[in-house]
């Protein structure tokens, strides 16, 4: 099964906002990024717009040729975009108001009914529908019963203890990936892949259908350059 691509852009956007104008330019980036292989695009706005903002989510949509990922917190703000834009795909994360960025999946025994109830609006539309879950097998059967059509495994713990113990760090995944099989949910994955980890997850998770990675792609590009590092994580993929 082929692995998807998507470059999450905030980072980019948060290097143009840094100075107000701009540069770099948030929608040629994106642009670009599908130009050089990226079969996605993901972007994570948030309420105080610090990253990308709700007006470049409204003017990436027509440029787009790949899948539209818009991935936050399901505040009223972000579903009345999501609904507006309609994406591919949105993914529901329970990242805090003030969180440097997303730290855990969702509670989904807690949170069940206002998920059900929001995929259902999100779904309504057609849009795809992923939940942001931790590597736990019991939460990814659970986030079935709301029905999602996905999962997006929070990769931090792995590729945290992926330095020292790989087989150790992959375990948890390949039971939440299975688990998710036998509930026919598909499995995406996201958070701190790097040039170094995701080739071995990769591997692991044959069913995986995308990751979306930021942080550590846009940081590769200040050495490789965009195309090229593009190139580099889609060879990991392979
Ligand atoms: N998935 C989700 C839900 C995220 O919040 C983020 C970070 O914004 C990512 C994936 C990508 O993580 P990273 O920037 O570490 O690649």
């Amino acid at each position: 099964m082929a692995t998807r691509l998507s470059v999450n852009i905030n980072k980019i956007a948060t290097l143009r906002n840094a100075r107000g104008g701009n540069l770099p330019n948030v929608l040629q980036a994106a642009v670009d990024c599908e130009h050089f292989g990226a079969q996605g695009i993901t972007v994570h706005p948030r309420p105080d717009e610090r990253h990308i903002r709700y007006a470049d989510v409204r003017a990436l949509k027509p440029l787009l040729l790949t899948e539209f990922n818009i991935e936050g917190n399901p505040v009223d703000s972000f579903i009345s975009l999501a609904l507006e834009v309609c994406p591919h795909q949105v993914t529901l994360v329970p990242d805090a108001h003030n969180a440097i960025t997303s730290n855990t999946g969702w509670n989904i025994k807690k949170h069940e009914r206002f998920l059900r109830d929001t995929i259902a609006v999100l779904k309504a539309k057609n849009i795809r529908t992923s939940l942001f879950v931790d590597a736990n097998a019991d939460m990814v059967r659970r986030a079935a019963d709301t029905g999602a059509d996905r999962v997006e495994l929070y990769t931090e713990p792995y590729a945290a203890q992926y330095i020292f113990h790989r087989e150790k760090a992959i375990a948890d995944f390949i039971r939440a990936a299975q688990a998710a099989q036998a509930v026919q949910l598909g499995v995406n994955a996201g958070h701190d892949l790097n040039l170094d980890n995701l080739a071995y997850f990769r591997r692991c998770i044959p069913s995986l259908l995308e990751v979306s990675i930021g942080h550590a792609l846009i940081s590769d590009a200040l050495y490789f350059g965009l195309e090229s590092t593009i190139h580099l994580y889609l060879k990991q993929l392979r």
